[in-house]
């Protein structure tokens, strides 16, 4: 995963940087046309060249939010089920093997290298912005480490069922296992490192069902993709923002993260009872929008990374939202209608709501009072994610469904 991978995917002219760095009025009249993120792990400093031994000494800590990136699992006796060609015969077994073609072409394969720069950008870099560079390091490198756990055990449990999807899923895990140590080599020259070994024991794993996976990782994938690349995009315009030579690599990097979510959409097309019925739509919404929530959340608490990269946190989520969200639109079968005005209005209510929580948290109070001064907030937070949900959505779709109709239409 990028923030993840399953928001790599199929498709789309990708739209030049030079259009997010306009004033955020044009997000009103980018109007749909129809179509269609784990631990802040602060580790410990400990010496570049210590022994790997130290390191367990020194262990992650770890913590843990509702905005973390978190680790998943799911219902394996299922997806063997999802996989099984014999009961599903729709499974297109000719697009998983010119995937699977593709995946063992590794065109990155030579790209993770590293070289002095970045030792010696890490060391010019004090004060703040260290602080929340090493943590964007951290929550990126876990974020990685995730989708390596899950898709490492998909391609281990689906081996017998259906060989060439397993198979894609091992190599989707290769590419995030390089990710995420590349990564953690990136903390290496802030004198930290991630404890990987222990992060996979300690951290607790959030259970979905397989169609509510396929639905989370495949925006996590192309969310992961507009990230990267609306990044790459702004440094190599701006090079003076250049603060630290990882960016340089996102632009072939954020080719796994597509290839990634390609392959989600085609699992996704093979499943069409995910994706054709009311059901479908509502949890399609539903997880646009917390996945979207959970980023503009989490970003606008980090805005000092942005800005020190010099961009306007609020522009460049907006900017990612929507492209995710245009992309997406080409699969799920109803997105939210983050194009309207009143969309970004909702969120910066869900940021100003969430800045008196944290200020709660942070407070003297004891601990009873800060649950009761949470109480009105939470519900306020609520009532903005329900209102946001309950707008109108964007029908959407592949035009490969058009056979599925007829569509229940509410
Ligand atoms: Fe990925
Ligand atoms: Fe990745």
């Amino acid at each position: 995963m990028a923030a993840s991978a399953a928001e790599l995917a199929l498709m789309t002219p990708i739209n030049p940087i030079s259009k997010f760095s306009r004033p955020s009025s044009k997000f009103a009249t980018l109007r749909p046309q129809h179509f269609r993120f784990r631990v802040s792990a602060s580790s410990p400093p400990a010496a570049a060249t210590a022994p790997p031994k130290k390191k367990k000494a020194n262990k992650t800590e770890i913590k843990e939010s509702l905005l973390t990136p978190r680790f998943y699992t799911t219902d394996f006796d299922e997806m063997e089920q999802l996989f099984n060609t014999e009961i599903n015969k729709k499974l297109n077994q000719d697009e998983f093997e010119a995937l699977l073609n593709e995946f063992k072409t590794d065109y990155n394969q030579t790209h993770f290298v590293r070289n002095p720069e970045f030792k010696e950008a890490a060391d010019k870099m004090q004060g703040p912005l260290r602080q929340i560079f090493v943590e964007f390091l951290e929550r990126s490198c876990t974020a990685e480490f995730s989708g390596f756990l899950l898709y490492k055990e998909l391609g281990r449990r689906l081996k017998k069922t259906n060989p060439v999807v397993a198979e894609i899923f091992s190599l989707m895990s290769r590419d995030e296992a390089r990710h995420a140590g590349f990564l953690n080599k990136g903390l290496s020259d802030f004198n930290l490192a991630l404890d990987l070994g222990f992060l996979t024991k300690a951290r607790k794993y959030t259970f979905f069902k397989p169609k509510f996976i396929f639905y989370a990782t495949y925006l996590s994938e192309k969310i992961g993709y507009w990230r990267y690349i609306t990044i790459y995009r702004h440094l190599k315009a701006n090079p003076e923002f250049q603060v630290y030579p990882i960016f340089k690599y996102f632009e072939n990097w954020c080719q796994d993260e597509n290839r990634h979510g390609d392959f989600f959409s085609a699992l996704l097309k093979a499943q069409p009872q995910f994706l054709n019925d009311w059901k479908a739509k509502l949890w399609s919404r539903f997880f646009c929008l917390s996945v979207y929530v959970t980023m503009y959340l989490n970003d606008c608490q980090r805005t000092a990374f942005y800005e020190g990269i010099g961009l306007d946190t609020k522009e460049f989520d907006m900017h990612v939202i929507i492209e995710t969200n245009r992309t997406t639109a080409r699969i799920f079968p109803a997105v939210l209608d983050v194009e309207n005005p009143e969309f970004k209005r909702k969120l910066d209510r869900m940021v100003e709501i969430n800045q008196k929580i944290i200020a709660v948290g942070e407070g003297q109070d004891i601990p009873l009072v800060k649950n009761l001064k949470r109480i009105p907030l939470i519900a306020a937070l609520v009532s903005e994610l329900v209102a946001a949900y309950l707008m109108p959505p964007v029908e959407s779709g592949s035009v490969d469904f058009a056979d599925f109709e007829p569509r229940l239409v509410y």
